[in-house]
């Protein structure tokens, strides 16, 4: 080989030394920042490994029984609460906001507005009417009023709070 070639060489396998030292740092100081740090725990996976473990039925027995058994009652409650609208509220307010403002904020389709003029009438009635009216519908002059509002997932009991709370706010 002729010296050209062999100064070459030595370069070139100098440059690929060099690079290669490069690569091992790197993968050296990956290694470091990976182990400092911590894996992310995933913050579900207790509870799932506890509901796969849990007993199928149980046993309420003695004082402690009784008291699991409370909380068991409660988280029931609580979850069937979720299933009804508003969380079961009876705060005409929020229930009117949610529901029946899109129609009687605006008085769109001929529904009477928080106007006290609007209610004169209808108070006359008597409120039971209104009450059933609310919860079961009512195709009168001015309009069509849905069924509890469209929302059947309103109990009775809500509708009427929330009757009771707009005929309040137009007196
Ligand atoms: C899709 C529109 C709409 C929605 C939503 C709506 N209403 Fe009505 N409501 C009407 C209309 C229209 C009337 C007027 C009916 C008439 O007298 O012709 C009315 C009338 C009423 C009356 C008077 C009934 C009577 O006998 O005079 C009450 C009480 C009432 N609504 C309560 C509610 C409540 C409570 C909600 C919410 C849970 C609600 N409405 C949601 C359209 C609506």
């Amino acid at each position: 080989m002729i010296r050209e070639d062999l100064n070459f060489l030595k370069r070139f396998s100098m440059v690929i030394g060099m690079l290669v030292g490069v690569a091992v740092i790197l993968i050296v100081m990956a290694m470091v920042v990976q182990r400092a740090v911590p894996p992310e725990a995933d913050p579900n996976a207790a509870t799932r490994i506890e509901q796969r473990l849990k007993p199928v039925g149980a046993v309420y027995a003695g004082a402690t029984g009784a008291a699991a058994k409370a909380a068991a009652e409660e988280a029931a409650r609580q979850a069937a609460a979720s299933q009804v609208a508003f969380g079961g509220s009876t705060d005409g307010q929020t229930i009117y906001d949610g529901v029946c403002a899109a129609c009687h904020g605006t008085g769109a389709g001929g529904a009477p507005t928080l106007d006290p003029s609007h209610w004169t009438a209808r108070i006359a009635k008597g409120m039971d009417t209104l009450h059933t009216h609310a919860i079961e519908g009512f195709q009168g002059e001015a309009g069509l009023m849905p069924a509890k509002g469209g929302m059947p997932s309103l109990t009775d009991e809500q509708v009427i709070a929330t009757v009771d709370w707009m005929v309040e706010q137009a007196r």
